[in-house]
């Protein structure tokens, strides 16, 4: 296994629509594997493929990684898809590995069903809330090359922009 790179914005492979994947295969696998010691490592949620400069509709979870980057519930997601989405909606404080060091509240569905294939390419559908729910949110978005500061006002995106170059 190893540890990837990590994208951040504002590469352009972040604000691309990524491919589907045809098979899961060893290849597919080996990317699993890699993102999620990768997501592990800084401590992530969630980690989508175009976040390692890959452009194929992929992502892996883990709810409940630890302060120390230790996982307990990891999800792998090849072409996740959602089915279906709650009325109801929720204002969550989310931050994210490809804008590093900022975070802002970002509305969301409360509730949703996703369809994937998992780990060995058999055809899975979750039903999410709150949390996780974002969490799946916020890293299918990566696919459809959408950040979550997409999803602010201009004003507190532009914020968050002049910070990072700030950085950097
Ligand atoms: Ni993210």
């Amino acid at each position: 296994m190893a540890i990837l790179k990590l994208y951040t914005y504002p590469e352009k492979i972040l604000a691309q629509k990524c491919e589907k994947v045809d098979v899961v295969d060893d290849k597919i696998r080996l990317l699993l594997d890699d993102m999620l010691e990768t997501m592990y490592e800084d401590k992530g949620v969630g980690l989508a493929a175009p976040q390692i400069g890959v452009s194929k509709r992929i992502i892996v979870v883990d709810d409940k990684t630890t302060e120390e980057g230790k996982g307990e519930n990891p999800m792998y997601m090849v072409n996740p898809e959602i089915i279906e989405k709650s009325d109801e909606k929720i204002l969550f404080n989310e931050g994210c590995l490809s804008v590093p060091g900022q975070c802002a509240e970002v509305e969301r569905y409360q509730r949703i069903k996703v369809k994937y294939l998992d780990y060995n390419g058999k055809e899975q559908v979750i039903e999410a809330e709150d949390y996780l729910a974002v969490i799946l949110q916020h890293e299918i978005d990566h696919l459809d090359g959408i950040l979550y500061i997409d999803r602010i006002s201009r004003l507190k995106k532009n914020i968050i922009i002049k910070k990072l170059k700030k950085q950097a």
